[in-house]
């Protein structure tokens, strides 16, 4: 009997364009990476400091059959040997970029006689941690997805069933990270450059309001973010090291803070991080630090599968898949496609 499960997942939700080959092998219930390509349309969207949707369904258009060509010939696949579905994020996301990968991925499911999968951005982002060796986590588990456009806390009670324990109620983490990065002149996108300069900064140098108040599991960016702009505008002599390590140090507290509560309000069994903001030094330090000293299991994805790319969306399809069978064939790519929860 064959236990083993390949799926060709395309990802076009944003400013990637990315296709991936990933393997399940139900025996060994682990996935297996066999090509994972992201062309990075960073550079295009740079210079008007966010992306621009219509640029950016131009240049997935202009890239989406290169990108499927590598990453089918990385692992020397020809077509439909081997391909047993075909997936594509179908929400959330800008349209246009959104339309390009599920009309690419329901072309070739047509083409090659396979299943289509539409798979929602924000739940391949939680598989991410789960394309490393140690394969799927034990739960019940506590994850933090924090991305450019989400911030929310969920209990993963087992394969798709969530529940929502907290969220931001303003600006996303990876936002208030861009935001302060670009009042700083700093490049975009700001995460990872606030994470560099980090490095060189005194984290106890500007005064900053903490991040949440309040009982509930919630979190809030918006009043950090306005002390950041105040003190730089009443202090021009500060240094942007100075300011982006504050802000961090910060940012990561809360962060952290929240996940933990959120282990001991559920039991978790393993704590999770998952989106772009998981890329993060300091707070794939501080988890480990915190999760190690509980005697808790963690999972931190590998750094290059936390921003946007299909491998993620490749081990969400596969599980889907092999629980709840294919998608419609007329799901189509939704913009505002909520991760459904309770
Ligand atoms: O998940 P992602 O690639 O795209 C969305 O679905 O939003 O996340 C992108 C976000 C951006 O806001 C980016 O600044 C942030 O993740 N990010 C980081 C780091 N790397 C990416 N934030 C903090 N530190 C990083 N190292
Ligand atoms: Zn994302």
């Amino acid at each position: 009997m064959k236990t083993d499960t390949t799926v060709l997942a395309i990802e076009t939700s944003c400013d990637e364009t990315a296709c991936a080959v990933i393997k399940y092998d139900s025996l060994m219930k682990r996935y297996f990476t066999l090509s994972s390509v992201v062309s990075s349309q960073i550079d295009i969207h740079a210079i008007y400091g966010g992306v621009v949707p219509e640029v950016a369904s131009r240049a997935h258009v202009e890239r989406i059959d290169g990108v499927i060509e590598a990453a089918l010939s990385e692992p020397g696949i020809s077509g439909d040997q081997g391909i047993d579905l075909v997936a594509a994020t179908a929400g959330p996301g800008l349209i246009g970029a959104l339309l390009v990968g599920v009309s690419a991925a329901k072309a070739l499911a047509f083409a090659w006689d396979v299943p289509f999968i539409g798979i929602n951005h924000l739940e391949g982002h939680l598989f991410a941690s789960f394309l490393d060796e140690s394969g799927p986590p034990e739960f019940p588990a506590v994850v933090l997805l924090a991305s450019g456009g989400h911030t929310i806390l969920l209990e993963i009670v087992g394969p798709g069933d969530y529940h929502l324990l907290g969220q931001t109620l303003d600006d996303a983490a990876g936002e208030a990270f861009d935001k302060v990065a670009r009042y700083l002149g700093l490049s975009y996108p700001g995460g990872p450059e606030i994470d560099r300069l980090s490095k060189i900064g005194n984290p106890k140098s500007v005064p900053l309001p903490r991040v949440m108040t309040g009982h509930n599991l919630d979190l809030s960016f918006s009043g950090v973010k306005t002390a950041v702009i105040r003190y730089v505008d009443a202090h021009p002599e500060v240094t942007n090291a100075d300011v982006a390590a504050s802000f961090q140090d910060n940012a990561v507290l809360a962060l952290t803070k929240r996940l933990f509560e959120g282990a001991d309000r559920i039991g978790a069994k393993t704590v999770m991080i998952a989106g772009g903001v998981a890329a993060n030094s300091l707070l794939r330090e501080s988890v480990e630090k915190e999760s190690k000293r509980r005697g808790l299991a963690y999972r931190i994805p590998n750094r290059k599968d936390c921003t946007d790319n299909a491998a993620m969306i490749g081990a969400a399809a596969i599980w889907r898949y092999l629980d709840l069978g294919p998608s419609d064939p007329f799901m189509g790519a939704k913009s505002n496609m909520k991760l459904s929860y309770r």
